[in-house]
């Protein structure tokens, strides 16, 4: 307050809720965005609700009928599906320019920082999972995920995922919280060409190489042949823009316009489910994924 001293503050929640305001932002532990969101939309305020919007999907579909209900706007907050490179590789995919996308593989790794209510794939892997969502417009048919809790007993702080995608696109994402250096490294391998988005690189993140390998159909018995194109790399001009700055704004056009987000509720909710989908399929320890549980859903 004393760095915004035009901000208004409120003593408790429940104060900010009986004033005026139009709309509420909930940037808290993930085990607390239900019972806050709903809340909110029972006072009649529109939501941004950080990422992932709720622990479990079931959750997050009773806050996007509420919503509708309310006549509110329910947002989740993806940030990087406003980021320059991932909106960038989204263009270069939506065109044709990669041909058809074959995989991709993600790495997001790093030194902690250890959250006390998620492990490391409900806290880094639901990013890779809304950029994986947002670039193909599908949602994965199978999954799974293997993991270790090398530092505390209940919560994984290294995991494999694996997914499977209608159109027959695989991917992979690795995450961590014990790994020496930061690494945010995702490559797109398509039939013409293939890319590699390095959010670590300070100038260019996002490489396009025109690379790849054709199966040349055999003429004779016998007869086996591969083709490589080695062809140039090159690196797309991106913009510098603040993904959160363009998050927000996107959020405000919505509200004044009337448009769906397009990291809207329904699309946090099927973030969930991927989540959902490789806990099911949870290899490597047995726990629950949750160190609390939500202890009140009775308000509102
Ligand atoms: N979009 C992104 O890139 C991004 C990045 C980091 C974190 N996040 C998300 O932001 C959220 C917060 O993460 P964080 O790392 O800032 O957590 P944090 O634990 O550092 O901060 C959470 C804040 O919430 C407050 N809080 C806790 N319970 C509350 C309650 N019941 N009512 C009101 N306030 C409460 C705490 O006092 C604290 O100030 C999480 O959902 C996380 O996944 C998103």
């Amino acid at each position: 307050m004393r760095q915004y001293p035009s901000l208004k503050g409120f003593a408790s929640f429940d104060e900010l809720l009986m004033s005026d305001i139009d709309a509420v932002v909930i940037a808290t532990p993930i085990s607390t965005h239900y019972n806050l969101a709903k809340q909110a939309l029972m006072s009649d305020k529109h939501v941004f609700v950080e990422k992932p919007l709720a622990h479990a999907s079931g959750y997050g579909r009773e806050l996007i009928h509420l919503a509708e209900r309310k006549g509110k706007m329910l947002f989740t907050g993806h940030t990087f599906i406003y980021s320059p490179p991932v909106i960038k590789i989204k263009e270069l995919i939506d065109s044709g320019h990669l041909g058809d996308v074959l995989y991709i593989s993600m790495s997001r790794v790093n030194l902690g920082l250890y959250q006390k209510d998620v492990d490391v794939v409900w806290d880094l892997a639901v990013h890779d999972i809304s950029i994986l969502l947002y670039w193909l417009g599908e949602v994965p048919v199978r999954g799974a995920s293997f993991g270790r809790a090398c530092v505390q007993q209940d919560k994984r702080d290294v995991a494999f995922l694996w997914l499977e995608f209608p159109s027959g696109i695989v991917a992979s994402i690795e995450v961590s919280w014990l790994s020496p250096q930061k690494m945010r490294r995702t490559c797109v391998a398509g039939s013409n060409r293939m890319v590699v988005y390095d959010d670590m690189d300070p100038g260019e993140k996002v490489r396009v190489y025109d690379r790849g390998v054709a199966f040349i159909q055999p003429q004779t018995f016998g007869e086996f042949q591969l083709s490589y194109r080695m062809g140039d790399m090159n690196a797309p001009y991106i913009g510098s823009a603040e993904p959160l700055l363009k998050e927000i704004e996107h959020f405000i056009h919505c509200l004044e316009t009337g448009e769906v987000p397009i990291t809207s509720g329904e699309f946090g909710v099927q973030v969930v489910e991927v989540l959902e989908l490789v806990d099911r399929t949870k290899i490597g320890m047995p726990q629950p994924k949750y160190a609390s549980v939500i202890e009140d859903d009775s308000r509102g």
